[in-house]
């Protein structure tokens, strides 16, 4: 009975195969699922059981294959036909010049060149062989001739075609499997919570998954990969690397939609900047860019010396995580009080800045964390942001390392230290009168979050508190020259200049005031809404609770801090002394929504919100929304996978918002120290 059946079974389960594969590849290649999850588990739970029933009838391009699989005992080595060459380095915009030249010359001055300019992706390089159109041998780059053989590994990445579309070639295609930024942070939290070792970064994390013995591990990681060259160009019709790319993508590959052609030094220099730029918005990481000739025909006339091709080279972008010491935590007190532990590390350059202090954010973070005064630690500094320790490195430990133990009173005022509620991370020091608090708030009130007094910044304003000079913020309106004048490193003409600005500082709007007094979530949005609604301190010092929550983002927690905050004494003498010293509020501007002015385009796929979701709310703003990239776009929305429209933006200096930062920008939310 079975055997007559079989005919029927080979082709159901030729049909379920291919459906499955086609859904695969809409899902994890384009990006645009035509089924649900559930729809597909169904159909995937089909196939499993058809293919126990009939387990001869399993194919190498089954997608069952991408589940696991048998555990190996070890990597077999396998041989590249053709070596998988690595790329010469460039590390400056005058060797990208020496690169061209050097091209033109070895061509006998061909006067152009294009350039296929790619994203390097910080992954692992594989090959993938191609035998009539199923995939048969995957494997590492290893020594660049022999590699390990990952079939079954690589076999689980879902972006990897098991079988070509429309092709039944033999190909060997090569490119970069990696772990995205979401994908690896969900996966050291895993590891974190069952007290496993994390991994430093997505590319170790990759390797990791990759070399797994058993591959039904590999298979739990979101790995994903992109395809970028051929093993031999020869064998393909297309002319280019841009032709390829096409041929690629018909047939079934992911291909980079950052890979940009480039005809001069120029545009190459550019788009290195660029890639720079948008680093931080990409979900998966990239250590630099790949320059390489697109031409097939100029390629193969250049050829390659033992160790690169000469059509080629990396350009990386400085680093930007190092290993130094960490000597000691400190804890600081900010304006509101809030204490937080501070890294001392050893001095060490990223990226051509010295970084020794890092910012540890609270307890949890450090245990977290688990660190050590003593530790050896990898750290990170990205843009401008303060640098963090992503980890220690537990290895170099030698049992001398000491346990970093929170403080109970403040370090500053010796006042006992609380945490408000168990959900507050924070630990804070509710003293008024604790020095470190007032010196914040002085420096707040100065800073550019405030009044932006020049001359005042937060060196001049450590000066002015520790000499006694500026105990609070009325004594800011009170200074001379002759005081300033005689202070160290100060002399007239710049005691002078800081005098006409605190002059002119002295005549402002209510929300420059009310957001300089640095008062507990009330930030620069939340500031604005109540000047729109209360003219004057004396209004504001008269208001209900019930009153405050009519306004969009003050919540009851804003409320009751604020109603707390007018009632206190001290408060009104504030505002009187101030306005005794010539302090004055300007008349009121008709108010201003928050992006009137603005014109916002989107592109790439948001996650939180949909597009029309988002588009309302910037019209909820009365800002407006543009459908394509004109001169008027004043800022760009960049969500995941954001392609040209991107390139274009930062080439045109619009500003780039990521979804979060739009959406923090849309949802008026209380800001806190
Ligand atoms: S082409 C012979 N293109 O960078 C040329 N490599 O040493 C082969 N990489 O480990 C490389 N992104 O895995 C090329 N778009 C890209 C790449 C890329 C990342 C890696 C590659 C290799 C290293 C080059």
């Amino acid at each position: 009975m079975i055997v007559s059946k079989e005919p029927n079974i080979t082709q159901k389960l030729e049909e379920l195969r291919k459906d499955i594969s086609s859904h695969d590849y809409r899902y994890y290649v384009l990006d645009a699922p035509i089924i649900s999850d559930h729809e597909y588990d169904l159909l995937f739970q089909e196939l499993l059981k058809l293919e126990k029933n009939y387990p001869d009838l399993i194919t190498p391009d089954s997608p069952s294959m991408r589940v696991g699989g048998a555990i190996l005992s070890e990597f077999r080595e396998v041989e590249h036909a053709i070596p998988m060459l690595s790329l010469d380095n460039i590390f400056l915009p005058p060797d990208l010049n020496d690169f061209d030249q050097r091209l033109k010359r070895f061509l006998q001055h061909q006067k152009d060149i294009t350039y296929s300019v790619e994203p390097k992706l910080d992954g692992l390089a594989v090959e993938l062989v191609y035998e009539q159109g199923i995939l048969k041998i995957g494997s590492t780059r290893g020594n660049g001739s022999m590699g390990e053989d990952i079939t079954a590994q690589l076999k689980t990445v879902k972006s990897i075609p098991l079988r070509l579309h429309n092709t039944q070639q033999n190909l060997t295609v090569r490119g970069e499997v990696f772990l995205p930024i979401n994908g690896f942070k969900e996966l050291n939290r895993r590891r974190r919570e069952k007290g496993e070792q994390v991994f430093a970064n997505p590319r170790n994390a990759a390797a990791g998954s990759l070399r797994q013995l058993d591959p039904r591990i590999t298979a739990e990681r979101p790995l994903s990969f992109y395809v970028y060259g051929i093993a031999d160009s020869s064998v393909t019709s297309s002319s280019s690397l841009t032709e390829l790319y096409d041929f690629l993508k018909n047939i079934g590959f992911k291909i980079n939609p950052l890979i940009l052609q480039c005809k001069t030094t120029k545009e190459i220099l550019d788009q290195y900047n660029h890639l720079q730029k948008i680093r931080d918005l990409l979900e998966y990481e990239i250590d630099g860019m790949v320059i390489k000739v697109d031409s097939f025909g100029l390629q193969q006339r250049l050829g390659a010396t033992a160790r690169a091709p000469r059509w080629a080279v990396a350009w990386k972008f400085p680093g930007i995580q190092a290993t130094t010491t960490l000597k000691d935590v400190i804890f600081q007190v900010g304006r509101t009080g809030a204490v937080t532990p501070v890294g001392i590390l050893e001095p060490v350059s990223v990226n051509g800045v010295t970084v020794q202090r890092a910012t540890l954010h609270n307890h949890d973070e450090i245990q977290r964390k688990n660190l050590r005064i003593g530790d050896r630690v990898l750290i990170q500094r990205a843009g401008d942001v303060i640098p963090e320790i992503i980890m220690p490195i537990s290895e170099q430990r030698t049992g001398e390392e000491i346990k970093i133990k929170m403080p109970s009173n403040c370090p500053e005022c010796k006042h006992p230290l609380e945490r408000p509620n168990k959900k507050d991370k924070i630990l804070r020091c509710d003293n008024p009168f604790c020095p470190a608090q007032r010196l914040q708030s002085l420096i707040h009130f100065t800073g550019k979050s405030g009044l932006d007094i020049e001359g005042l910044g937060k060196k001049n304003m450590e000066l002015l508190f520790n000499t006694g000079l500026v105990k609070e913020i009325p004594d800011i309106f009170k200074l001379k020259e002759e005081n300033l004048a005689a202070l160290e490193g100060w002399g007239e003409k710049s005691a002078k200049k800081a005098i006409t600005a605190i002059q002119s500082a002295k005549t402002l709007p209510f929300a420059t005031l009310l957001r300089g007094l640095g008062i507990r979530f009330i930030g620069e949005v939340t500031a604005q809404l109540l000047a729109d609604r209360f003219n004057t301190p004396d209004e504001l010092l008269k208001v209900s609770k019930e009153e405050l929550l009519e306004i969009e983002a003050v919540g009851e927690q804003t409320a009751e801090h604020l109603i707390r905050y007018f009632q206190e004494d001290s408060t009104p003498k504030l505002f009187h002394k101030l306005s005794e010293l010539g302090l004055t509020i300007t008349a009121h501007e008709k108010k201003k929504s928050l992006l009137s002015d603005r014109v916002f385009l989107f592109t790439g796929t948001l996650g939180s919100v949909s597009r029309n979701e988002a588009k309302q709310r910037v019209k909820d703003n009365d800002g407006q929304v543009s459908t394509s990239m004109t001169r008027k776009v004043t800022d760009l929305v960049a969500g995941k996978k954001a392609g040209s429209k991107l390139a274009k933006a930062t080439a045109m200096e619009i500003n780039v918002l990521t979804e979060e930062q739009f959406l923090a920008l849309v949802s008026h939310r209380p800001e806190e120290d």
